[in-house]
C-alpha cells in the first residue's frame, strides 16, 4: 500500500511513523509513506497557505491552490484513476475498526491534514472521497488523526501481523472487549494471577476468557454489549455462578 500525506507539518510524523511496527512494516515493503509539504506547492510569493474566510468569522481557511497542486502531483504518481482521498475533520464520519479493514484493501491512499478553521469547501468537493473524524473532540490539526488511522489501517494489511498477533480475537474485532492478560510472576505485591490460567486446561481457560470478555464489555461498553448477540454457550456461561 502506498500512503501519501498532504500536510503543513511533515516533521510531526517522523517519530510515530518511524518506530515500532509501522517502521517494520515499511522495512518489509508492506507500505510506503510519502509526505507532501503543502507550503512548498504555494504559488504565493510568501508561500502563504491560508486566508480570511469570506463572509467573516474567526480564524483562517486553507486556500485551494497549494492543496490542489499537491493533489495533482500525488495523483500523477498513483495507480488508478480516483485514489481514496481522506480529509481529517471533526465533521467527518466516525472512524472505526471496520473502516480500517476496508481501507486496508486499497493500493493507494491519500490523506489531507487540515489546520486552522479548515479547508476551502471547493477542495473537499473536488478531491475528497471520505471525510473522517477520529472522535468527538477537536484537535489542533489533522496530523494526529491521520497517524491514528494509518496505524489502525497498516495492521490490517495482510502479512503485517504475525499469526500469533492475529487480530480476530482482540478487543472490538469480535464485538467484545478483550479479556484481562497476566504474565510472570505468579504473585506480585500480594496479588495473584487467577488460578485457572495456571491450570493448563485449555478449554477452561477459553471459557474463563470468554466470560471475562462478556463481563468487561457489559461493564465498560454497554453500547457494544447491547449489539452483541450471545451464543448458547455464552448464555450458559453467564448463568453459572462465579
Ligand atoms: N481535526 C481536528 N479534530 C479532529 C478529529 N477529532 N478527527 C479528525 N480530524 C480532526
Amino acid at each position: 500500500m502506498n500512503i501519501h500525506i498532504m500536510t503543513l507539518f511533515p516533521e510531526m510524523f517522523e517519530g510515530p511513523m518511524g518506530s515500532s511496527m509501522i517502521k517494520r512494516g515499511r522495512e518489509d515493503g508492506l507500505l510506503t509513506l510519502e509526505y507532501y509539504h503543502i507550503r512548498e506547492f504555494s504559488k504565493n510569493k510568501h508561500q502563504k497557505v491560508d486566508d480570511y474566510p469570506y463572509g467573516g468569522g474567526s480564524g483562517m481557511v486553507m486556500t485551494p491552490q497549494p492543496i490542489m497542486d499537491a493533489y495533482r502531483h500525488i495523483k500523477s504518481r498513483c495507480k488508478g484513476s480516483k485514489p481514496r482521498t481522506i480529509y481529517l475533520t471533526p465533521k467527518g464520519k466516525l472512524f472505526h475498526q471496520g473502516m480500517a479493514e476496508e481501507l486496508a484493501k486499497e493500493e493507494e491512499l491519500i490523506f489531507l491534514c487540515g489546520h486552522y478553521e479548515g479547508v476551502d469547501q471547493r477542495v473537499i468537493d473536488e478531491i475528497v472521497t471520505d471525510e473522517v473524524s477520529i472522535g468527538d473532540y477537536v484537535l489542533t490539526g489533522g496530523e494526529l488523526p491521520a497517524m491514528v488511522m494509518i496505524d489502525a489501517i497498516a495492521r490490517m494489511i495482510p502479512g503485517f501481523l504475525s499469526c500469533d498477533e492475529a487480530y480476530e480475537d482482540e478487543s472490538i474485532y469480535s464485538g467484545l472487549l478483550e479479556y484481562p492478560q497476566y504474565t510472570r510472576p505468579r504473585e506480585f505485591e500480594g496479588n495473584k494471577v487467577p488460578e485457572v490460567l495456571l491450570s493448563g486446561d485449555h478449554e477452561k481457560v477459553r471459557l474463563w476468557r470468554r466470560k471475562k470478555s462478556l463481563e468487561v464489555t457489559a461493564e465498560k461498553r454497554p453500547d457494544l454489549y447491547e449489539k452483541y448477540s450471545l451464543s448458547k454457550e455464552e448464555e450458559k456461561l453467564l448463568k453459572k455462578k462465579k
